[in-house]
């Protein structure tokens, strides 16, 4: 008899984002006249900057001849790609991570999904309430918990993130997890953290023994001096953390895909008996096995982000998102509502003081705009909704002005 992997009926039909893809849809084929404005996923708009099509383009020439032409690449990514990342984005701010402790991939979103395939099956895992699905979601597949009850699985610890402890929850509430996901600035509250919160997290982990699966995926986002940008900014976080950086936000690389996950080296789990296992080694065979690289030309668009041009345009387009996100956040706060987020990320977290599934088909019938509820990211996150701040200046203006009539 075939038989499926019974874990997947445990989990909701729909991934979140496609459910609210097919309510949008329905909507709209009900009102084909209506224009919708998205301000749900976190999908970028802006194009992708100067610097980096320019790389991308001579990179599509360098393959059209045979000197320059590149197959399959190295197995951890281009050196060219991992040295400027190892420099600019950590050790140019003081941060010991070298090149050959980066790997490149097509994401984030799939670094953090398959990176659970280097534990036990009877690992604890504790997560955020609101979190981002994908941390759970892959747990569940993997059939590392029990049912989902009201919302939350069995088996997992929930840290809940809401307005009592700023939505940065502290590790006295993790029990004995082995694994915690943090993800700062937060998606979906938009919230972050301090260095004295994480360092709390990196203490815990060390001295359990445990591991930060730590999502930065919207570090570039931070505005506030101080703030950190990476986990390891914290002292001892190399010997408990794996660190998820992505393009998407930072570049507009959505669609282009391509990210990078930081295994340290010495960073350790443990066999059975007991004795540590390095993740580095491990990491980097699950990689060989079973994905064969971000493309050359997407490798050399990254790259480029690095450049000074590359820098300033791509921290120019993140600067027009915060200026979004200002302006929905004045004009929600002005209506009454409490907006946590912005600032330092692309997610507004409003309270709505009432169901988030309902508020979210309020506005989409009624405004023609998308957000995306706050149950959806789990049982804490009833009550919020969250929106995005990518989209162009016309639309959020647009927006914020049919915002301003429904409520
Ligand atoms: C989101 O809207 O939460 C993100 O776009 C999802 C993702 O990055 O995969």
């Amino acid at each position: 008899m075939l038989h499926v992997n019974e874990n997947y009926s445990k989990i909701q039909a729909s991934y979140l984002f496609t459910e609210i893809a097919h309510r949008v849809s329905a909507h709209q084929a009900a009102n084909p006249d209506a224009k919708i404005i998205r301000l749900g996923i976190g999908d970028v708009t802006e194009p992708l900057c100067d610097a980096v099509v320019k790389a991308m383009h001579k990179a599509v020439d360098d393959e059209a001849t045979r000197k320059d032409f590149h197959g399959y690449g190295p197995e951890q990514g281009y050196a060219f790609l991992r040295e400027k990342a190892a420099k600019v984005d950590f050790q140019d701010r003081g941060i010991d991570i070298a090149a050959d402790e980066i790997f490149v991939s097509d994401g984030a979103k799939c670094d953090c999904g398959n990176i659970q395939e280097l534990f036990g099956h009877d690992v604890k895992i504790a997560v955020g309430d609101p979190v981002y699905p994908v941390y759970v979601d892959t747990n569940v597949m993997a059939g590392r918990t029990g049912a989902n009850d009201g919302g939350r699985y069995a088996g997992l610890v929930y840290l809940t993130c809401d307005a009592s402890n700023g939505f940065v929850p502290g590790p006295e509430s993790a029990g004995g997890a082995d694994i915690v996901y943090l993800c700062y600035p937060n998606n979906p509250t938009g919230a972050v953290a301090t260095k004295e919160q994480l360092q709390k997290w990196v203490d815990w982990a060390n001295a359990n023994k445990s591991l930060i699966l730590f999502d930065a995926a919207y570090e570039a986002f931070i505005r506030t001096p101080g703030i950190p940008h990476s986990i390891y900014e914290c002292e001892g976080a190399r010997s408990c953390a794996i660190e998820f950086r992505s393009y998407s936000k930072t570049a507009g690389f959505t669609g282009v895909r391509c990210g990078y996950t930081v295994v340290p080296k010495g960073l350790v789990a443990y066999a059975k008996d007991g004795s540590p296992v390095e993740l580095r080694p491990m990491w980097t065979r699950r990689q060989t096995t079973k994905f064969n690289g971000a493309s050359y030309i997407t490798q050399r668009g990254a790259e480029a982000i690095y450049s000074p041009e590359g820098q300033a345009q791509t921290k120019a387009t993140i600067d027009f998102y915060l200026e979004n996100g200002r302006l929905m956040k004045e004009a929600l706060s002005a209506l009454g509502y409490e907006v946590t987020g912005g600032g330092n990320s692309p997610y507004l977290w409003v309270n709505v003081k009432g169901d988030s599934w309902e508020f979210f088909d309020k506005l989409l019938k009624k405004a023609n705009v998308v957000t995306t509820p706050g149950a959806g990211f789990g049982r804490a996150g009833e009550g919020y909704i969250r929106i995005s701040s990518f989209n162009s200046r016309e639309n959020v203006l647009e927006a914020v002005e049919r915002l301003k009539k429904v409520l």
